[in-house]
């Protein structure tokens, strides 16, 4: 059974919402998941791990949600040679169309930095987290079944 880390990064839950919904279709098709809050997590933790799923929002203009900083500049120094990935975030094109879900590209850019491949196109979306609670379990099982 394939071993999944999904961390993710949320101010006001909406990420940690979606992170429940993209654990579930990991597991559906048959992933073993442990789902952490990147304020809990270490990127040493990474190594334990086959596949890794980061859940992050945007802010401020275009940036990595706050708690997601310090975990991504570590990034820089480790090797996810390997190891498969992919990447989901929520955002809001009508209020910020320049910067819509940066997050997501700046890391899913860490992660082939690192040397993981990314297995399914990331996973955007806009607005309301709530309607995209099936999609988001939908895509978390296409993930499972591309590792
Ligand atoms: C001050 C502020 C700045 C934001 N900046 C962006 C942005 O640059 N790009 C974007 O797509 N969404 C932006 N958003 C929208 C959030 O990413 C969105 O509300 C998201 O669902 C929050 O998720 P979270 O609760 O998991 O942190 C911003 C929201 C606020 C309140």
């Amino acid at each position: 059974m394939t071993n999944v880390v999904l961390i993710y990064g949320s101010t006001t839950g909406n990420t940690e919402e979606l992170s429940e919904h993209v654990a579930a279709g990991l597991k559906q098709a048959g992933a073993e998941v442990t789902v952490k809050n990147v304020a809990d997590a270490s990127v040493d933790e990474l190594a334990l791990y086959d596949a890794v799923v980061f859940g992050c929002s945007t802010w401020g203009d275009g940036e990595l949600q706050d708690d997601f900083v310090d975990f991504h500049e570590a990034m820089g120094g480790i090797s996810l040679e390997g190891k498969k990935a992919a990447v989901f975030g929520p955002g809001d094109s009508e209020d910020y169309p320049d910067t819509f879900c940066e997050a997501v590209g700046i890391l899913e850019d860490a992660l082939k930095k690192c040397g993981a491949e990314i297995v399914l196109e990331s996973l955007r979306v806009d607005g309301d987290v709530e309607p995209a609670f099936d999609e988001s379990e939908t895509w978390g099982s296409k993930v499972a079944e591309a590792l």
